[in-house]
């Protein structure tokens, strides 16, 4: 009977998953859904605990180290959530993503142990499973962790001299050596933990050379590493949530990782080996103008701009994540709106630093969600508009990207926004974006500089707006 309980409550964690994750797709459904999967995962979790027996008819033991560990991973979890800072969610979503690889492969560890100490043979299938989900669970572990530290800023990025080919033997010594194991031609711990420390390395190199820009692509496919090695548990188990909690997050991460390639027009292979937009360096790049000269403008002068014009489209970008000038910017299309100016917020595909970053930004800000518009429908949209406020974006507007084919930009869908009537760009100095490449749109004609940090420039026009 409790056998058939705990089915029950796996099919019904199967559906929460599947469920929060369609609902994980639209901002106003987003939070909803997080919700739903993690009732879900909870309801599985104590299902496992209290109901799973094995095949002696016994409950599982050492009920004190696991709720130890569940209480102290909850704290520390809800830790990190609550005071994790919006610019930083790429980081924490690295660093938990390195510890669902590190679970899955300690999984594969004890399963080895395990059948090994208790004197039966592992089996070809099982063996092919138990080392799959160690190669992958610990790539994907030392990989994130990597991935972290760059994001964090605190590794750079290295080469190694012939870093490909040196990729391209460790994996294939990864796989013999695999190969050789589940075939049995050789055998022991010796060879076990030589896989481990091999994918390991191998973890470290691969994300090693990877640029800054490119670290949101590598974390989804390290993501969806992590998934399939948490279905190689579900497998070893034969247990069917972890299973299909495992595909889910492979295929979506799979997914993910395929739609920032084409949002950037960049082949994964480009990316993995590109080595575009090494962050640190791009960040701080200060790139010489291309022999042209910019117009800059004052509070008053783009006030008036705004208020009397019909259509207004706000680019937001990095910028505004970093300013935290959501609720500011909020503020000023709300006043336009109430002046009777239309205004639509443009949103590009990788616009900040995660997916869905603009999204997340101003739904944080009650920003209505019809008036966050994508960038293929908008885009026909800028030939009528006014005035495109471009807040803190820089690469997702370099018409580089079309116009200049040594660009390592040249490709990348970007925000027609040289079509509009006016363009005025909010940021601090004349400092590239994470591309690390000059602008042009700044020398355009038809473009003001507006220069300041965003939040402070952005309330300042809310009340110049105000007072006309
Ligand atoms: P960026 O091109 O990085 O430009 C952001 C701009 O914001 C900078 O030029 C910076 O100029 C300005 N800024 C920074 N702090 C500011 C502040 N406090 N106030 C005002 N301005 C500020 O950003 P973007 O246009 O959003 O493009 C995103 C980039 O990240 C693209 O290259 C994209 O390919 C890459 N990327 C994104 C993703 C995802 S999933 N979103 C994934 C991979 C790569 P100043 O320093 O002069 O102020």
């Amino acid at each position: 009977m409790q056998a058939h309980i705990l089915e029950f409550i796996y099919l019904i964690a199967s559906v929460t998953f599947m469920v929060g994750l369609k609902m994980l797709s639209k901002p106003d459904t987003a939070r909803k859904g997080n919700l739903i999967a993690a009732v879900g995962m909870t309801l599985a979790i104590f299902g496992t605990i209290f109901l799973y027996k094995d095949a002696q008819g016994s409950h599982l033991g050492n009920l004190i180290w696991i709720f130890a560990a569940l209480v102290i991973g909850t704290v520390i979890g809800l830790y990190m959530a609550k005071s994790v800072q919006m610019t930083a969610m790429p980081q924490m979503v690295s660093f938990f993503n390195g510890m669902g690889g590190a679970c899955a492969a300690l999984i594969s560890i004890i399963e080895f142990n395990h059948i090994q100490h208790s004197g039966s043979e592992v089996g070809m299938s099982n063996l092919l499973i138990i080392l799959a989900g160690l190669v992958i669970g610990t790539v994907s572990f030392s990989g994130s962790i990597i991935a972290y530290g760059k994001l964090e800023g605190k590794i750079g990025d290295y080469n190694l001299p012939m870093q490909q080919v040196f990729n391209l033997g460790l994996l294939a010594g990864i796989l013999v050596l695999s190969g050789l194991m589940i075939f049995g031609q050789v055998e022991g711990n010796m060879w076990f933990y030589i896989i481990l420390g091999l994918s390991v390395l191998y973890g470290l190199i691969f994300v090693f050379p990877i640029g800054g820009a490119d670290m949101p692509v590598v974390i989804s496919l390290l993501n969806s590493f992590t998934g399939v090695a948490a279905a190689c548990g579900g497998f070893l188990y034969d247990n069917y949530v972890m299973l299909i909690g495992g595909i889910l997050v492979g295929s979506a991460g799979t997914i993910l990782t395929v739609t920032m390639c084409n949002a950037m027009n960049r082949s994964l292979l480009n990316v993995l080996v590109g080595n575009f937009g090494g962050g640190s360096n791009a960040s701080g790049a200060n790139k010489s103008a291309s022999g042209g000269t910019t117009r800059e403008l004052g509070i008053s002068d783009a006030a008036i701009l705004l208020k009397y014009a019909k259509k207004v489209a706000i680019v937001p970008g990095y910028g505004l994540a970093v300013a935290q000038a959501q609720h500011a910017c909020h503020e000023l299309e709300s006043i336009l709106e109430e002046g009777g100016v239309s205004v639509k917020y443009a949103i590009h595909p990788v616009a900040g630093r995660m997916p869905g970053h603009m999204n997340v930004l101003l739904a944080e800000s009650n920003v209505e969600y019809n008036k966050l518009v994508e960038m293929e429908e908008i885009n026909p949209d800028f030939p009528t508009t006014d005035v495109v406020l471009v807040v803190g974006a820089n690469d997702v507007v370099n018409p580089a990207a079309k116009n200049d084919p040594s660009s390592p930009i040249y490709g990348m869908p970007i925000l027609d926004v040289e079509s509009s009537a006016s363009i005025i760009i909010m940021k601090r100095s004349m400092k590239a974006g994470y591309a690390g490449i000059d602008n042009e749109l700044f020398y355009n004609p038809k473009t003001y500089m507006l220069f300041g940090d965003a939040k402070d420039t952005l309330t300042k026009l809310v009340s110049e707006v105000k007072s006309l």
